[in-house]
């Protein structure tokens, strides 16, 4: 019975998906229509993604389910509408260009939203339901699982998935607004063994990839970070810098341990003698993590050289922090 519910709510969501599509083609849907080419997404891009839009009426798609012959009960489990003892039945998505989310198998398990101002909230998702998942899918997978190349790229967003795909990065995937899970880990292990990770390069980007690097290492997956300065995200940097910039910031992506390390430099005066030395003091406190010794001298070599101080200088401080740790 819960097979049958649950084949029932992955058939609404198809047919959902494909009324947002032909609305977004609508002349109602010129405004969504037009928003996507403002972002520069191609016809193209904008199929293969099966993006569409909410009209303004607010149980647009609810009537149009209903004349499919899909039951209330159904249509309000699948998350696509409200049902309000008072004022009845409301769709959840209205006026939003849309973002169907598809699973590995290329089924719609739910979608996200965007407004096309500056309303809030930015982008409203599908809550989870039995056949969405949040924590156990990744946007974009359904293509990204074709690549040939070794590594994903995992990023925050619907956009900069979709403007990744369209220049090419066609094995870049998001986690769906939410923190990277130890599912979406091991979901990504099926495919790939390392992780370019190209979050925002704001405060919240920059913490949510300082989380998600122990995630990924304890599903036996390499993390590198790309930094996407100075712009803020993947799409912002390929729509200024182009394809080809972004493929040389893959080429130096930094490993994990040195971008920690520039995040742990934001916390001391680095212009000041006192400052950068408890900056290395706390540095080589860490680069005791590395027990091996031909890689802890990597790692002291790298530090060196990217700090200007000296490799024996910096040995011997490990060495004795080492000796503090006990
Ligand atoms: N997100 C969300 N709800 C919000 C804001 C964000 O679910 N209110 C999720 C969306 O999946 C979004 C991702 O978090 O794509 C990253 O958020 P953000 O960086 O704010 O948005 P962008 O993806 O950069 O969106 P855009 O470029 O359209 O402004
Ligand atoms: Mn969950
Ligand atoms: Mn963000
Ligand atoms: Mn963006
Ligand atoms: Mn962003």
């Amino acid at each position: 019975e819960r097979a049958d519910t649950r084949a029932i709510l992955l058939k609404i969501n198809k047919a959902a998906a494909q009324y947002y599509y032909v609305q977004l083609k609508s002349s109602q849907g010129a405004v969504g229509l037009g928003y996507f080419k403002k972002r520069q997404l191609s016809d193209e891009t904008i199929k293969a993604f099966g993006l569409g839009y909410s009209n303004k009426y607010s149980d647009d798609l609810y009537r149009y389910l209903k004349s499919k012959g899909y039951k209330d009960d159904m249509i309000a489990k699948a998350g696509l509408i409200s049902i309000d003892e008072k004022n009845g039945v409301y769709d959840k998505f209205w006026n939003r260009v849309m973002f169907p989310i598809m699973d590995v198998n290329s089924r719609v398990i739910g979608f996200g939203g965007r407004v096309m101002g500056d309303a809030k909230p930015k982008y409203l998702n599908s809550p989870e339901t039995m056949v969405f998942d949040k924590s156990r899918n990744l946007y974009g997978l359904n293509r990204a699982r074709r690549t040939k190349k070794p590594y994903f790229l995992l990023c925050e967003g619907y956009m900069d998935v979709i403007s990744l795909h369209q220049a090419g990065f066609t094995n870049a995937v998001a986690s769906l607004g939410t923190a990277l899970t130890p599912g979406h880990a091991a979901l990504i292990r099926r495919y790939v063994q390392e992780v370019y990770l190209t979050y925002d390069s704001d405060g919240a980007g920059t913490r949510a990839a300082l989380r998600a690097m122990p995630i990924l290492r304890d599903a036996g997956i390499t993390a590198k970070i790309i930094r996407m300065e100075p712009y803020k995200d993947p799409d912002e940097f390929i729509k200024n810098l182009g394809a080809e910039k972004f493929e040389e910031r893959i080429a130096s992506a930094r490993n994990v341990f040195m971008y920690s390390l520039e995040v742990l430099e934001k916390e001391y005066d680095m212009n000041s003698p006192e400052g950068k030395t408890e900056f290395m003091k706390e540095t080589a406190r860490r680069l005791t993590q590395f027990e091996e010794e031909i890689e802890r001298n990597n790692y002291i070599e790298a530090v060196a050289k990217a700090y200007h101080v000296g490799f024996e200088d910096l040995r011997k401080l490990v060495g004795k922090m080492a000796v503090q740790a006990g």
